[in-house]
């Protein structure tokens, strides 16, 4: 209990957290999945490797081959609010994730070119149009909104939080707008891409904070990162 510490417990408190070695590490906020299986080899390049598989593990906080380094395991959703509050000093997210998130409050300044796909709208296979005032089902409701006021639609848009292909085989919408890569999953469910909102990829983005405080290490890191981006092989 603090009331009841003295000022001597308080300060061997102070020390102990200093000399914790896992109390000066910067934190880097990942997801597992695949933006964790596609950063690795871009972390690795920069003396970055995670002494745990989240696959396997159930540590939330990875320490790495840099004692100075660890990873934060999260939701990738929740990669932006860690970094804008600092309980990372870095995250790894993608821009669909970041588009959608409502704040601003940290600097982006790298693509890594990992976890590449698009932002579609799609619909059944066979109405090759999307009608002109849409139901829209989608996770990316702001972005969604976004993109339809900007084409001058009015669409009516109902957020899910996942399997948003079904929704037009069920009569929920008219529409989904989600993530396409190969496109097999909007086939395997009878439907088809109809516009592409944005390309996507992930982002490396730094608490701003950090980047004066923790300057030098948060820099190299970003420098380090840019670098292996591109020297990166195919
Ligand atoms: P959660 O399960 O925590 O809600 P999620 O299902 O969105 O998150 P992932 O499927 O691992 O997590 O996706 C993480 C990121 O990878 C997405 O935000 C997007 O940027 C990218 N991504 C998603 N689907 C694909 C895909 N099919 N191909 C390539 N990249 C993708
Ligand atoms: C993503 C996305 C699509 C699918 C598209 O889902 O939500 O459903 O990938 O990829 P494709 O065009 O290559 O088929 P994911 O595999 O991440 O599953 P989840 O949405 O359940 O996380």
């Amino acid at each position: 209990m603090l009331a009841t510490c003295t000022l001597e417990q308080i300060a061997i408190a102070k020390m102990t957290i200093k000399t914790d070695s896992t109390s000066n590490a910067i934190v880097i906020a990942v997801s597992k999945g695949r933006i964790f299986k596609q950063a690795l080899p871009l972390l690795a390049k920069i003396g970055i490797e995670p002494l745990d598989d989240p696959d396997k593990s159930r540590k939330l906080v990875l320490s790495t081959s840099d004692p100075e380094v660890n990873l934060l395991i999260i939701r990738a959703t929740d990669v932006p609010t860690y970094v804008e509050y600092g309980a990372a000093h870095l995250g790894i997210a993608g821009k669909d994730v970041l588009m959608e998130y409502d704040g601003r409050d940290f600097y982006e300044p790298l693509d890594l070119g990992i976890a590449c796909c698009r932002l579609m709208v799609a619909g059944v296979d066979g109405a090759d149009q999307i009608p002109s005032r849409p139901r829209i089902a989608t996770k990316y409701s702001r972005t969604a909104r976004d993109y339809f006021a900007s084409q001058g639609i009015q669409a009516e848009i109902i957020k899910l939080y996942g399997s948003m292909e079904l929704a037009p085989l069920v009569g929920l919408a008219d529409c989904i707008v989600d993530l396409v890569d190969t496109g097999s999953t909007l086939k395997a469910n009878g439907l088809v891409a109809l516009e592409t909102i944005c390309e996507i990829s992930s982002r490396l983005i730094v608490n701003k904070a950090a980047m004066k405080t923790r300057h030098a290490r948060v820099s190299s890191i970003v420098s380090s990162l840019r670098n292996a981006v591109e020297t990166r092989d195919g």
